[in-house]
């Protein structure tokens, strides 16, 4: 705790997360929850003005103050409603299968215990609900593999404890969960961006 990361850390978490490249993923991931929501990790809201019905109310969870603060100012922008629950994910204020669909996104990363949050994931929803998730984690490609091995120590210090290696499939699976894969041909995606030459 302290200047940086209490009020610098929660400013950049807002201004990284508001880069429009990621509103695809976060429409994307939140177009397909449903019901009782629980959001880990809300940071400043930004995926807040993306729910829509069937949604039918939505909990977020933050455990820093400022970003709470910004996460409340968003939640004006949806029709849901939302309900703060300002506690780290490694002890859920819920009951099991309290809610139907778990959202994190871009969280993964950077939570210090993430297989206790998993499990505590698992804990409150619901045995037919589903977890839906966009994070960074581990590359397939062994050379980018290397350098976000060597990479991550330094990029932890700056970043609030980002990891940028972080099995994240296997992460899941781990923790009791079921990947569901979209269909191979259909789901390879390039990303990037082109410069004409
Ligand atoms: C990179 S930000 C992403 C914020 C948000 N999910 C988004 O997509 O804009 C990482 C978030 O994880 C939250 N976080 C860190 N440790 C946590 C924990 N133990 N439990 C819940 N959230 C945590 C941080 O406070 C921060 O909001």
């Amino acid at each position: 705790m302290g200047f940086y990361s209490d009020i610098i850390l929660p400013r950049l978490c807002d201004l990284a997360m508001r880069n429009k490249q990621l509103v695809p993923f976060c429409e994307r991931v939140i177009g397909a929850a449903e019901g009782r929501v629980l959001e880990i990790g809300v940071g400043s809201g930004i995926n807040l003005p993306f729910c829509r019905t069937p949604v039918r109310e939505v909990l977020a969870l933050e455990p820093a103050p400022r970003l709470v603060t910004l996460a409340r100012s968003a939640s004006h922008a949806t029709g849901m409603p939302v309900s703060f629950l300002e506690a780290s994910a490694e002890g859920i204020p819920l009951d099991k299968h309290g809610v139907d669909t778990i959202v994190t996104t871009w969280n993964l990363c950077s939570i210090p215990q993430a297989a206790t949050v998993l499990a505590e994931m698992r804990r409150v929803l619901q045995p037919c609900g589903m977890l839906l998730f966009v994070e960074r984690g581990l590359a397939a490609d062994e050379a980018v593999h290397r350098l976000q091995d060597w990479l991550t120590p330094a990029w932890r210090r700056i970043s609030g404890g980002c990891h940028l290696n972080r099995p994240i499939r296997s992460m899941i699976e781990g923790a009791g969960f079921r990947y569901i894969p979209g269909p191979k041909p259909m789901t390879f995606m390039y990303e990037g961006s082109a410069r004409p030459n």
